[in-house]
This record gives structure tokens, C-alpha cells and sequence, in this order.
């Protein structure tokens, strides 16, 4: 389903593999305001990258160019060596078919009128049209099972679960589409302290069994510990730091990236400095460093809110199709 575009070599690692996503010099503005401003990474395939950086650094912004919902005002995105920010039409759709979202806010992504079944068999309708009814059935009843949830929740609605399974609802949704980038915003901060984890362990387990690579953006340096290989440090729309997570958290090089560290209250930060290890001794399979939720969050001046959109370069509805949409579908 990929577009027939020819790799350019400069898409490929030394290993002859391209990146899942390759960002370089992005520029996202709103108006006159560079959001996104200068940014370069590359994701490798089954490899978990997290950006962290304080609220409006530019995170979501650049979450949402990575999933073709905004044109950059300048730069590249590709996946899979194939360029997002140049693909239209059909060909944006297949793409975007490629990078999937679990959204902070399980409730809010998923349609209250409909079952389980029907919320994870509708991507699925998508993915693999010419599936059987029974074959699809069985193929929902596996993505359930995939994110721990049985068959007793087919019947379901969004009010009749808890937020750690709307969330788990929501993972099987994105995995119908078969990505290979899932981007995660914020996956478990709404979640009760209790399920955080059992979300993360899940996470966790699904990049570990399918190969799938992450682009996790929190502000919680416990779930990035977590889950993340490597962190991009994010300021004012730029990368002001690169590295392998226990790098970044133990050595980190750059005065912000400090800042960040040291905001984070003492408990959450002793478990956060935690070997690679530490957070493991949890018997009961709660996430590594510091329990999510535990005050390891990284946001030393919260700002408000963003405001409204205000022209940055939204892509038109029509070449939003419905394949990424899982949080429009309410
Ligand atoms: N639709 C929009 N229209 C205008 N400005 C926006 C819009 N969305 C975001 N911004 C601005 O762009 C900057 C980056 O916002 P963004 O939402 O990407 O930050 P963030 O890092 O995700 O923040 P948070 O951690 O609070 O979610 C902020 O200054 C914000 O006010
Ligand atoms: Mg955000």
C-alpha cells in the first residue's frame, strides 16, 4: 500500500534499513509562530523515541505533522523513506494508514454509541477489505485478546469500561490498521494511578512481540524511562538534546534537560535515577522507575492552554481519512 516513490539514500542507516520516520529541519507555524521549529530525528523500525519537553514546546504540533494532519511551513517528514509532507490524496492516505495515534483521552477517542466489537472491527473493515465477516470477527476477537481484553467485552460500550480499557479499546483500534509507527500522546496521564502501569506493561509487550516502533511524547519522565530508547528534549520548538535514555536522565548535557530532571519532585526523581533495573522489583509487573503518576513529571512552567487554531497549515478533511481518525469518531 506504500506509494511507488523511490527511496532517496539519505533515507537509509548505515544497516540499509530505512527509518520509520525521519524527520529533518521540520518548521510548523501557526501564523507567524514557529511551533516546530528546525526539528531533526530518525525512528528505527521496533525503536521507541520519546519527546519530552514542557507544555507548548511544540510536542503535539510535531505529533500531529508526523501523522499528516499538518503541513509543515518547511522541511521533511518520511516514513519508511517515503515522503508524508509531499503525498496527496490516495497516496497520503495509505501513508498515513502506516503511523497510528493513541490519544491522552481514552473516552473522548472512541464513539459512545458503539460496541467494542463494532469500534475495532470498523478499522479493520478499512485495513483488510476483502476479510469475510467471520474472518473479521475472528480477527477482533485476536486485537482484543493482543491487548488483554476477552470476548465478555464485545458487547460493550465506551461507559461500560473503565479508562484502562477504553485506553486498551483504543491500542487495538490503532493496531487494526497494522502500523508501524505508533504515536503515543500522552498515553497514560488520564488515567487512575492504579492502571498506569498495566497500560505501560501492555505497551511495553506490544512494541516488544510486534515490532512496532514509538514515538511517545510525555511529559512523565517515569513513563518515558519506561519505554523509551531514546529521548529528544524539546525546548521552544527545537531539540536542544539527543540521546539513549539512561544518557539523557543520568548525564544529561543540556542545562534545560537538567532543569526538566530537577523539577521533578524528590520521590520521582530518586526512582527516575533508579538503574536500568530499578524499576523492575515490582513484583506485580508495575512499570519500571517511578510509578506513573508518582511526580515525575517534567513541566516546570505549565502554560494554559493552546489557543484555537489559527491557520496553521491544517490538511483539508478530504484527505483525512477515516483509517487515522480514531479520535474523530465521536
Ligand atoms: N491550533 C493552534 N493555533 C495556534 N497556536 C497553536 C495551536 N496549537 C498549538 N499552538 C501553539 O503552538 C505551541 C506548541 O503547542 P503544542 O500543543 O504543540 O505544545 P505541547 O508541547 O504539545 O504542549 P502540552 O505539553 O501542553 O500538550 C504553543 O505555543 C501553542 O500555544
Ligand atoms: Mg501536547
Amino acid at each position: 500500500m506504500i506509494p511507488d516513490t523511490p527511496h532517496t539514500p539519505d533515507t537509509f542507516d548505515v544497516s540499509g534499513v530505512p527509518a520509520v520516520l525521519r524527520v529533518q529541519d521540520l518548521v510548523v507555524a501557526y501564523g507567524q509562530h514557529r511551533a516546530v521549529d528546525g526539528v531533526g530525528f530518525r525512528i528505527a523500525p521496533g525503536e521507541s523515541y520519546a519527546v519530552v519537553g514542557e507544555s507548548g514546546c511544540g510536542k503535539t504540533t510535531l505529533a500531529r505533522t508526523v501523522l499528516g494532519l499538518l503541513r509543515p511551513a518547511a522541511g521533511e517528514v518520511a516514513l519508511e523513506g517515503v515522503r508524508l509532507d509531499q503525498a496527496r490524496g490516495r497516496d497520503l492516505r495509505a501513508l498515513r494508514q502506516r503511523v497510528q495515534i493513541v490519544f491522552q483521552n481514552p473516552f473522548a477517542a472512541l464513539n459512545p454509541r458503539m460496541t467494542v466489537a463494532r469500534l475495532v472491527d470498523e478499522p479493520l473493515r478499512l485495513a483488510q477489505p476483502d476479510l469475510t465477516a467471520a474472518a473479521r470477527a475472528e480477527a477482533v476477537s485476536a486485537l482484543l485478546t493482543s491487548v488483554g481484553l476477552a470476548d465478555r467485552f464485545l458487547g460493550r460500550r465506551p461507559h461500560e469500561l473503565s479508562g484502562g480499557q477504553c485506553q486498551r479499546v483504543a491500542i487495538a483500534r490503532a493496531l487494526a490498521m497494522d502500523p508501524v509507527l505508533l504515536v503515543l500522546d500522552e498515553p497514560t496521564s488520564a488515567l487512575d494511578v492504579s492502571v498506569q502501569a498495566q497500560v505501560l506493561n501492555l505497551l511495553a509487550d506490544l512494541r516488544q512481540h510486534r515490532g512496532l516502533a514509538y514515538l511517545l511524547i510525555s511529559h512523565d519522565l517515569g513513563v518515558v524511562r519506561r519505554l523509551a530508547d531514546r529521548i529528544g528534549v524539546m525546548r521552544a520548538g527545537r531539540l536542544v538534546e539527543e540521546g539513549p535514555t539512561q544518557q539523557v536522565l543520568h548525564e544529561p548535557a543540556a542545562d534545560y534537560t537538567r532543569a526538566l530532571i530537577a523539577a521533578v519532585p524528590g520521590r520521582g526523581r530518586a526512582a527516575l535515577m533508579g538503574g536500568p533495573e530499578a524499576g523492575d522489583e515490582a513484583g506485580s509487573g508495575a512499570a519500571g522507575g517511578p510509578a506513573p503518576g508518582d511526580g515525575a513529571r517534567a513541566d516546570p512552567s505549565a502554560k494554559p492552554a493552546p489557543a484555537p487554531a489559527s491557520g496553521a497549515a491544517a490538511v483539508p478533511a478530504s484527505e483525512l481519512s477515516a483509517p487515522s481518525s480514531i479520535g474523530s469518531s465521536q
